[in-house]
């Protein structure tokens, strides 16, 4: 198959770009590079030995989507290309709007008109909000507590009517949970601009001596030390993940909407303490209040994507954590310019 990846040179777009190539597909990477890098072309290179065809353009931009879908037959479309910050999306929500939900919607149109009809779409455990019924199912009630979280919802339900309208459409959404880690060769990994949002990369750079301390959002939680307890996977798992969504595709159409995730809930102490062993250096903490939106805890109930598409995620905390420091030592300000 031939995928279309936008987004493909971010974090998990260029990790299911290698875990495609390695199940012997063929991948278009289409990204604005508004979150990523060039250099993260040359280090898919390096690892895969694969030059990857790349197109530098806006997903909102229904021109730069009709100049690829010209260009190449496609057999699905994998849609990572969003921002993804919920505190930016508060102060910013029309980008949100636009790039999130308006750029998913060109894509689709422009997917409409070439005739390609089977997507896989990024959406977040987000859009269960703070509920406690945990493992959390995908026919848990949905509430969104912020413009991101919505972006991702309302996305969701616009692929439901797509596929309701027009049963040749064929959707997966992925609900991930908190995806970590690395590629081992330590040439990819994540790299957020500015001051990360998500406690690994923070963690990593505080690990590296780029941040003094991290900060612990509360510690008073009823979980079992206290600290907020989330379900982390390791991104090659969530990578194969999207290769079994859109093979799965092809065999099964219809609508799906999937949680990929582990199962297994780990404390920010826990994972602080794993860190430390894997790194062997000490990462200084400092317990400040809590962070409006986070719950204590949250983990999936990850049976759908075993049974649907007969995946399970592998690799243990202490692989994700190697791989991130490998990841981060090697390239302690994340990619060159
Ligand atoms: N990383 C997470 O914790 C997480 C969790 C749940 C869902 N998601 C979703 O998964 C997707 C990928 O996340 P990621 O962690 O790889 O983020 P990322 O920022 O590393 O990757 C997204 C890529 O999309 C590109 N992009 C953004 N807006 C674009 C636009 N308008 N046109 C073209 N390219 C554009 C960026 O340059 C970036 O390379 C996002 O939709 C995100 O909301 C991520």
């Amino acid at each position: 198959m031939r995928i279309l990846l936008t987004g493909g040179t971010g974090y998990i777009g260029s990790h299911t770009a290698i875990a495609l190539i390695d199940a012997g597909h063929e991948v278009t990477l289409f990204d604005n590079f508004s979150n990523s890098k060039p250099a993260v072309l040359d280090r898919l290179r390096e690892i895969t030995g694969v030059t990857m065809d790349f197109y530098e353009a806006d997903v909102t931009d229904a021109a730069a989507l009709d100049r690829v879908l010209n260009e190449r037959a496609f057999d699905g479309a994998i849609h990572f290309a969003a921002p993804k910050a919920v505190g930016e999306s508060i102060a910013r929500p029309l980008h949100y709007y636009k790039n999130g939900v308006a750029g998913t919607v060109a894509l689709l149109q422009a997917m409409e008109r070439h005739d390609v009809r089977n997507v896989v779409y990024s959406s977040s455990a987000t859009v269960y909000g703070m509920s406690d019924d945990l493992p959390l199912q995908e026919d848990a009630p949905t509430e969104v507590i912020n413009p991101y979280g919505r972006t991702k919802l309302m996305c969701e339900e616009i692929l439901a009517d797509l596929h309701q309208s027009d049963p040749r459409w064929n959707v997966i959404a992925l609900r991930y949970f908190n995806p970590v880690g690395a590629h081992p060769s330590g040439l990819i990994g994540e790299d957020p601009q500015g001051v990360p949002a998500n406690l690994m990369p923070f963690l990593a750079q505080v690990a590296v001596g780029r941040r003094p301390s991290l900060h612990i959002f509360g510690d008073d939680y009823p979980t079992p030390d206290g600290t907020g307890v989330r379900d982390y996977i390791h991104v090659l798992d969530l990578a194969e993940g999207h290769v079994a969504a859109v093979e799965h595709l092809q065999q099964s159409p219809g609508f799906d909407v999937i949680n990929l995730g582990t199962g297994n809930g780990v404390s920010v102490l826990e994972l602080v303490a794993a860190f430390e062993q894997v790194a062997g250096v000490p990462i200084p903490t400092e317990v400040v209040g809590r962070r409006p939106g986070d719950g204590p805890a949250s983990w999936a109930d990850a049976s759908k994507a075993a049974r649907i598409l007969g995946w399970t995620a592998t690799r243990d905390l202490d692989e994700m954590v190697a791989d991130v420091w490998r990841w981060q030592s090697h390239n302690p300000d994340g990619y060159p310019d």
